[in-house]
């Protein structure tokens, strides 16, 4: 707790008062609930209580352990940070992710980072997401299958079933390996993955768990240490598979004076073959090493996200039918009741769709706060911020501000109309971070959550089971329900149905 910070002479008096009993933080306040405060909610609820506390000062100041840490959440001082190219380097807390993703795009700095942010930015253009879209519908046609068994019968959680497809849409297009998961979730490698998000996020709010050797003499530092194995040997062998074929095909190619090219290009490619063919402004290839920080950071980045914020739209729209009527609407006048794979044109005609998942996004961002270390002293609004702070954007509480969105806790996709969005502060909502390290990996993202919601709700009509006080969220590296998402299913008429 604290009550008084200093920040280079300037003094910030804060005056903590009826927080604990403030309705906007605590549901149901008169209501004895220790789940309040378990372990996985106290640092989120906190940033939450003091941001909404502290809304018109624009910054506060807290203490993580030994590490002090400036919070922002009022768009002017998340653009100071966000627009600029010195403050790139990621706070200390991103070091418990470089045992499994090494020094990858998500996790590097200055000349690495920026060298392999141009080579890898060309595998995510439009012509080769388009590629991806046929995964996408295949796993996302297993996932409505699977949804089928629960048609009017009792409320069930669809997280998991969620997640699963998204990892098997991740691991396909990163690797070209179909894992299955949605077949078979107890495989080494799918609980590995799922373990390892856990263990981490763990450790980054228990400092005791921050040197090496003392992690090493926990349990959790063991298992860590399992998992790790695990994840990489899987990922080495991949790469190694693909770099034989890519070889072999070269071979082929070159025996067959180019008769096979043909058969070749029309092969599906994963990010991993480009990663493997990409080389630096000198002709250098990337190293099996760099290539496997790359491949980890898209399988930890590139499912959790898109997975929370699926089921997020899923729970909003089974709270508002309203909305969720508009969205039917659409799906039928683009896909005519028919069960057809969702194309790049229909993705381009679901309008309404995509500002039903911008709005979940203000809401429920995946990911809820990020944080940079500054390299250098800087000014925010007013305040001079020494070298060396860890500063951390709360996107959570800065989608929040009533001034820019009234009524913030009100789910409204016509916020996202563009007649309503024009004059809006560019940094006022930033789902995907913004500036030169935003998110590679956004228009894979929205695609991905598009095409599966639309697969899903052209079948089915949603209703959520569960009061927002029993979500028990979770504000850790992505913005989870702890008790999942409950609903339940009921066939729209003239669905269809395989
Ligand atoms: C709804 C889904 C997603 C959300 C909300 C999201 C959000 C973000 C945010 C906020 C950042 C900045 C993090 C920071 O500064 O620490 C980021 C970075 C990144 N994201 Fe995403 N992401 C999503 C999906 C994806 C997907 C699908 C991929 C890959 C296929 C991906 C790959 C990355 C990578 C590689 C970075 C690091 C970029 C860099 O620093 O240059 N993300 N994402």
């Amino acid at each position: 707790m604290f009550g008084y910070q200093v920040l280079n002479g300037t003094n910030i008096q804060i005056i903590i008062h009826a927080i604990h009993r403030n309705p906007k933080i605590f549901c149901d306040v008169e209501e004895f609930r220790p789940e309040r405060f378990f372990p996985a909610n106290r640092f989120f609820n906190q940033l939450k209580i003091y941001s909404e506390e502290f809304r018109k000062w624009s910054l506060f100041n807290l203490w993580l352990g030994p590490l002090p840490v400036v919070v922002l959440y009022h768009p002017d001082s998340v653009e100071v940070i966000l627009n600029s190219s010195k403050h790139i380097e990621k706070s200390y807390l991103y070091d418990f992710l470089h045992p499994w993703l090494g020094t990858g795009l998500l996790t590097s700095t200055g000349d690495k980072w920026r060298s392999r942010r141009k080579m890898i930015t060309p595998t995510f253009h439009f012509a080769i997401l388009n590629d991806f879209l046929e995964v996408m519908n295949e796993q996302g046609s297993i996932l409505v299958k699977k949804l089928e068994k629960h048609v009017d019968k009792e409320p069930f959680d669809v997280f998991l079933d969620i997640t699963l497809c998204a990892l098997d849409i991740i691991c396909e297009t990163a690797m070209g390996k179909n894992v299955g998961a949605q077949k078979n979730k107890n495989s080494d490698y799918v609980s590995a993955i799922y373990r390892m998000s856990d263990l981490i996020q763990q450790r980054q709010k228990s400092p005791w768990l921050w040197p090496d050797l003392l992690y090493m003499l926990f349990k959790e530092g063991r298992e860590h240490k399992r998992n790790l194995k695990i994840l990489h040997n899987f990922t080495d062998r991949v790469i190694a598979e693909k770099a034989a074929e890519l070889e072999n095909t070269k071979q082929k190619k070159h025996d067959n004076d180019g008769n096979c090219e043909e058969s070749v290009s029309k092969k599906r490619k994963a990010f991993l073959d480009m990663l493997l063919s990409t080389t630096d402004d000198e002709g250098n290839k990337l190293s099996y090493r760099d290539i496997r920080e790359e491949v980890d950071t898209f399988m930890f980045e590139g499912h959790d996200t898109t997975a929370a914020a699926m089921n997020w739209v899923l729970y909003l729209l089974g709270h508002n039918p309203e909305v969720q009527k508009k969205v039917h609407k659409e799906l039928d006048e683009v896909f005519d009741n028919t069960e057809r794979p969702v194309t790049t044109d229909d993705l381009k005609q679901l309008r309404y769709l995509e500002c039903v998942v911008k709005e979940a996004l203000r809401l429920f961002p995946s990911v809820p706060m990020f944080g940079r270390t500054l390299r250098e002293d800087c000014c925010i609004s007013g305040y001079q911020i020494p070298k060396g702070t860890t500063v951390l954007v709360l996107t959570y509480a800065l989608h929040r501000d009533p001034e820019i969105f009234p009524d913030p806790e009100e789910f409204r996709p016509e916020r996202f109309f563009s007649e309503n969005s024009k004059g809006r502060h560019p940094y006022a909502y930033v789902p995907f971070s913004a500036g030169p390290r935003n998110c590679i990996g956004q228009r894979f993202a929205q695609m991905e959550e598009k095409t599966l919601l639309a697969l899903i709700l052209r079948r089915f009509w949603v209703e959520s089971c569960q009061k927002p006080e029993e979500l028990r969220m979770a504000g850790e590296l992505i913005l989870r329900p702890n008790n999942g998402i409950w609903i339940k299913l009921k066939r729209r008429p003239n669905a269809g149905s395989e």
